[in-house]
């Protein structure tokens, strides 16, 4: 049983799509269009304590502000504005019980926001996580229809963050699955088996562009459709699905790169021809992807490029690729004329309860 001030906590990661998902279908909450793959970025996390508000005994006395979720970001003591599709989710889990409890959650990255990481992947899946802490879910539940639980209500925040539930050390690489074909299906998530040699491969961000994005993920979701390339795209993804799961269990690099970034210019290409447009494959984008291949090439090195909703390209490479990405980082800042900071994973760890 619950009691007024009971805590849960839980940390979690971000994630890099290589086959991202883009376009939800219309009046389901928050089911994919398309399947998707991405690599756990341990080392970018939230961390989230949650504290139940309520449960009180008969005779106490009850004010409304007890039954309000709260959410104050980055040790501030100015409470924010919980959005509303937060406030659905945490009623949802809570159902049982949501005339008696509602939670404050304090909540904090370890990254920088709007630099092109996914914050909200780890923040959704960090306050699932709380909330299983607060309510002892794994003592009701094996660990496996836990992460189901956790990454279905995760969903219902932010579609990565299905993806940062099913995480771990050994569960770098994880795949969230599309109900295409039976209307009333679950999404599927799950860990994908790789090749050990991927164990040493490293991310790093490079952050061209910081300041908020012109067109959010949720509203892009909603125009996807309205591009005809959509379609195109989202039916070949079955297929890269199969070729990218092989690849990462032969340890097949140039697959996985070819894959990882034709699907990052096919995912920009239906945005920029929705209606409205999004672009932040912007043409100072294209030129530094241009300059990254033509410096791979020279140096001959394993890395690739992905890029998110976000103007700050992704690089995921071997260990050896390092002076490359030097030289990369040195003529890109000439180029552009100002500073590009750069963000490296450090640390491979998925989500953590309690
Ligand atoms: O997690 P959402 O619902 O905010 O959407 C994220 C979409 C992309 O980051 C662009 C792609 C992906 O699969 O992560």
């Amino acid at each position: 049983f619950i009691q007024n001030g009971d805590v849960g906590y839980s940390s979690a990661p971000s994630n890099i799509a290589l086959l991202k998902y883009w376009g939800k279908e219309t009046n389901r909450e928050q089911i994919p269009l398309n399947s998707s793959l991405s690599y756990t970025i341990g080392g970018f996390r939230s961390f989230t304590k949650v504290t139940a508000l309520g449960r009180f005994l008969p005779n106490e006395e009850k004010t409304v502000s007890y039954f309000k979720n709260k959410l104050f970001l980055d040790e501030n003591s100015k409470e924010n504005k919980l959005p509303p599709k937060m406030d659905r989710l945490i009623r949802s889990i809570l159902f049982p019980f949501a005339d008696e409890i509602s939670i404050e959650i304090n909540s904090h990255n370890n990254f920088p926001t709007a630099c092109g990481i996914a914050s909200s992947a780890s923040g959704y899946a960090a306050l699932v996580g709380a909330i299983a802490d607060l309510l002892q879910l794994e003592k009701h539940f094996s660990k496996l229809e836990l992460l189901f639980w956790l990454s279905e209500w995760a969903r219902l925040g932010s579609g990565s963050a299905t993806r940062s539930v099913f995480t771990s050390e050994e569960e770098s690489f994880v795949k969230w699955e599309a109900p295409i074909l039976n209307k009333n299906k679950f999404t599927n998530t799950s860990s994908v088996k790789f090749h050990p040699k991927w164990r040493q491969l490293q991310h790093s961000v490079f952050i061209l562009n910081s300041s908020e994005k012109q067109t959010s993920s949720s509203d892009g979701h909603k125009y996807a459709q309205t591009s005809p390339l959509n379609i195109i795209r989202t039916s070949g993804i079955s297929h890269k699905l199969k070729l990218l799961q092989k690849a990462l269990l032969e340890f097949d690099f140039e697959c996985v790169q070819s894959l990882t970034e034709e699907d990052a210019y096919s995912m920009h290409a239906v945005m920029q021809t929705g209606e409205p447009k999004a672009c932040y494959l912007t043409n100072e984008v294209s030129n530094l992807i241009g300059l990254f291949i033509q410096l791979r090439n020279e140096y001959d090195v394993k890395a690739f490029w992905t890029l998110d909703a976000g103007p700050n390209i992704h690089i995921l490479y071997m260990p050896e690729a390092k002076i490359m990405l030097q030289k990369f980082h040195e003529i890109s800042q000439t180029m552009i004329e100002r500073e590009i900071k750069i963000l490296t994973n450090s640390f491979n760890e998925g989500l953590l309860i309690g």
